[in-house]
This record gives structure tokens, C-alpha cells and sequence, in this order.
């Protein structure tokens, strides 16, 4: 696992942007796993600025995001559809026909998860999966408690997510109970990871995920075991950390 600590989220989300770049220019039918959250808005608005002036083409692209609200209509403007389209999507090239978002409307929530499964599974797997984290270090909507195995099912918010994620609604009473979310053994399968955060807010779930034990209590804990993960956080999440940490990868240079 790499950590980068870089001086400003702009930074912060030019990294992500580009290393996502660099997997879709090396294979155009790239499989992404995106997330939603304030934390990416950055990294898709450069996304954004590569397609339009440096011709990143996302049309052979593959998506698949981690989680959706249960109860949501795609419409919904709170929905991760809805932020996907608004944010990313529809600013790029990308055929529609390639994008996957967890249905929170679907009738049969068990029998969904298992068809999401099987089709990353039949797309080849995901090449690269972005992540937020929340303040409680969660990842996706793998709550503390989430067993560290666990694969695409529904999950109970917890209060802390719940109050986190209210600002966007306009009380408590409408921010939903229920999510659907890529497991932790979903995400753990990826064959890279990127985990993103910014602010002050983040700092002690950084300095868990980054240098505390592996424990599902701390969900986001897990990248420590992944082969290819890299953690690029700014100044203030970075600022409760014990060790030192570049501003650049290593590159290990062989004479
Ligand atoms: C939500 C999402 C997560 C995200 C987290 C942090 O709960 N399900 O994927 O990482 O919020 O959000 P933000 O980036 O807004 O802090």
C-alpha cells in the first residue's frame, strides 16, 4: 500500500484522474469502479477536462459504482444515478449501455446483488476501483461491523453516515435507512485501488485505515492486504499520521 500526501485536493484529484487516465489509455475496454461523495467531484471534473482537451475516449469504457441508496428513483437528485449523470456521464463519451449503478428501486434487493456480482464477474473484474471514505472509515456503504469477506448486499446506514450525509437532504427524516453496496471481498477483488481524502474531517479515519490494525470495525482498514493500493490524501487528512510519507509514488530505480 502507497501513501501520497499531497499539498491541495486539486492535486489530490489530478492524481486519481490521471492514474484512472492511464488505465483507460492502456486498455480502452478499461472496467472502473467509481464512487460518489464530495471526495471524487474532483477527479471527475479532470476526467472531465482530459476528455474534452486531450481526447480521453471513454467509449469501449466499462462503469460500475459501489452503492445506491435504497428507495431512490434514478431522478431522485440525491440519488448516486443522478450525481453519476450530473457529475461525470453525460460530460463524457460514454455509452450508456456500459454504465452499472446499484438499482435501490429493484423489487428483489437479494436477487439484484447477485446479478451485480455476476456481471463484473463477466465484464473481467474491475481493473480499478476509486474510493471515498467516510468519517467513520467506512468505504463504499460497508458500515463498521462489515465483515471484511462480504460481498454486493443491503446495508443499515449508521447514524454517524446518516448525519454525515444529511446535508444533502433537507432533514434527517429523508436521508434513507438503506443502501446497496459492493462488499469489501467485492471490492478487495479489484486489481487496483485508489482511495481519496480531503479535510480536516478525515484525519483520524486516515491515520486508522493508514497505520492502525486490520479490523472491520475500521472497514477501510482491509487496503492494508490489498497488492495494489494506493492512498493519495491531502495536507489536512494526512495531518494526524505518525510517519512520513512522499508527495510523489516511489519509483524504485534499478542500476
Ligand atoms: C458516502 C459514500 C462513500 C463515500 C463517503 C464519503 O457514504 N457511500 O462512498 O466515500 O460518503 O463521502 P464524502 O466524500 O462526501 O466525504
Amino acid at each position: 500500500m502507497e501513501v501520497i500526501i499531497k499539498e491541495t485536493y486539486e492535486e489530490v484529484s489530478k492524481f486519481a484522474a490521471e492514474l484512472i487516465a492511464d488505465v483507460i489509455r492502456r486498455k480502452p475496454r478499461a472496467i472502473l469502479g467509481l464512487a460518489t461523495g464530495s471526495t471524487p467531484l474532483g477527479t471527475y471534473k479532470e476526467l472531465i477536462r482530459l476528455h474534452k482537451e486531450e481526447g480521453l475516449d471513454f467509449s469501449r469504457t466499462v462503469t460500475f459504482n459501489l452503492d445506491e441508496y435504497v428507495g431512490l428513483t434514478h431522478d431522485h437528485p440525491q440519488s448516486y444515478h443522478y450525481f453519476m449523470w450530473e457529475n461525470l456521464f453525460k460530460h463524457v463519451n460514454i455509452n450508456s449501455k456500459n454504465v452499472h449503478i446499484p438499482d435501490g428501486t429493484a423489487k428483489d434487493i437479494p436477487g439484484f446483488c447477485r446479478w451485480y456480482e455476476e456481471q463484473i464477474v463477466k465484464a473481467g473484474g474491475l481493473d480499478i476501483q476509486l474510493l471515498g471514505i467516510g468519517s467513520n472509515g467506512h468505504i463504499a456503504f460497508n458500515e463498521p461491523g462489515s465483515s471484511l469477506g462480504s460481498r454486493t448486499r443491503v446495508k443499515t446506514l449508521d447514524e454517524k453516515t446518516r448525519q454525515d450525509n444529511a446535508r444533502f437532504f433537507r432533514n434527517m427524516n429523508e436521508v434513507p435507512k438503506y443502501a446497496i453496496t459492493m462488499g469489501i471481498g467485492t471490492i478487495m477483488d479489484a486489481r487496483q485501488l485508489i482511495l481519496l481524502a480531503n479535510g480536516a474531517g478525515k484525519a483520524d479515519a486516515i491515520q486508522k485505515t493508514v497505520e492502525g490494525p486490520i479490523t472491520a470495525m475500521v472497514p477501510a482498514t482491509i487496503v492494508q492486504l490489498h497488492p495494489k493500493a494506493t492512498i493519495c490524501i491531502d495536507k489536512a487528512a494526512g495531518a494526524k499520521l505518525t510517519k512520513e510519507y512522499p508527495a510523489e509514488p516511489r519509483v524504485l530505480v534499478l542500476s
